[in-house]
């Protein structure tokens, strides 16, 4: 289980790591309206599932919708007796929500460095205990609210939620660049909506029209990390509170969901070795003679 691994230790030049939590995964978007919450939520409860300890953050304030989709709407988080915010927990993971802290129309008006001030908050001076992931439902888009937020949380990897529409594509690869330039790592692309699997003739329907995303991947060096389906049990469902793999856990979806999420941890558990494994260099072997070593003076003529 993924607890049981050792700290990670990659490599990270800022924002500072945060000692109790072990990875943090963004799921970004290059638009909203695509399934990015309901993709951070599902993947949140199925690495839970797994036995992981597992924190979601809604970060999204343009609309932060994990309160509804966890059946959380109107939790009011308390502060403990150390000034931390204790989360709200449901379906067996921590949850907090920017909807929480914020009434329905404020966000607007907010700008990028006070967003990244109430999200360093979030998490840095909530009380998530041990965490093997916090998944971070990031907001869509290039802005500078979701710039800032990278500069102030750790995040060790993001994956990105598109549908179909070439255009669609063409918003979210703005946002792989976005976060190769901040330095987080994109571990792969998810196309949701890709189709629409009717149960009673067993065919496929590509409602959006046909799937590019695999070839667009490949165009652009990406990690294509499957399709989608269009599941009807979705919205219904997590309106009441509960997402798909609750709801629903035999259905396709919610399997790929599963599957989804063990890739997204492997891959992050691959990154954390990679780095593990990594000597620094000369460590050791030129510890003694560098102490001896006098710089050559720069030429003054
Ligand atoms: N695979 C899916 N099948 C059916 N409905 C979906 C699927 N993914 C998301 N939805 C629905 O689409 C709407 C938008 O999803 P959401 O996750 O809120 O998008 P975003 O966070 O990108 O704005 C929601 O009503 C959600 O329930
Ligand atoms: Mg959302």
């Amino acid at each position: 289980m993924a607890h049981s691994h050792a700290h990670g230790s990659a490599p990270r030049p800022s924002p500072a790591r945060i000692a109790n939590i072990r990875c943090i995964l963004g799921v970004g978007a290059g638009k909203g309206g695509v399934g990015k919450s309901t993709v951070a939520a599902n993947i949140a409860i199925s690495l839970a599932k797994t036995g992981s300890r597992v924190g979601l953050l809604d970060a999204d304030l343009y609309g932060p919708s994990v309160p509804i989709m966890l059946g959380l709407k109107g939790a009011k988080p308390k502060v403990n007796a150390n000034n931390k915010i204790v989360p709200a927990e449901a379906h067996g993971i921590k949850a907090i929500s920017i909807g929480f802290m914020i009434q329905e129309d404020m966000a607007v008006a907010w700008r990028g460095p006070m967003v990244g001030q109430a999200v360093t908050q979030f998490v840095r001076d909530v009380d998530w205990g041990e965490l093997d992931y916090l998944i971070v439902d990031l907001p869509p888009g290039t802005g500078d609210i979701i710039l800032s937020l990278c500069q102030t949380v750790p995040l060790d990897g993001a994956v990105v939620v598109s549908t179909p529409q070439d255009v669609a594509f063409a918003d979210v690869l703005r946002a792989v660049k976005m976060f190769s330039m901040l330095q987080v790592e994109v571990l792969g692309l998810v196309e949701n909506m890709s189709y629409f699997h009717c149960p009673d003739n067993g065919k496929d329907y590509p409602i959006f029209g046909p799937s590019n995303s695999d070839r667009h991947c490949a165009e652009h060096s990406l990690t294509f990390l499957g399709a989608l389906p269009i599941e009807l049990g979705v919205s219904p469902n997590a309106d009441r509170g509960l997402p798909i793999v609750v709801a629903e856990p035999e259905s396709q979806l919610s399997q790929l969901y599963v599957q989804l999420a063990a890739t997204v941890a492997a891959q992050l558990e691959a990154k954390f070795a990679a780095a593990e494994a990594q000597p620094e260099f000369g460590k050791g072997f030129f510890s003694e003679a560098v102490t001896d070593y006098e710089p050559p003076k720069p030429h003054t003529h």
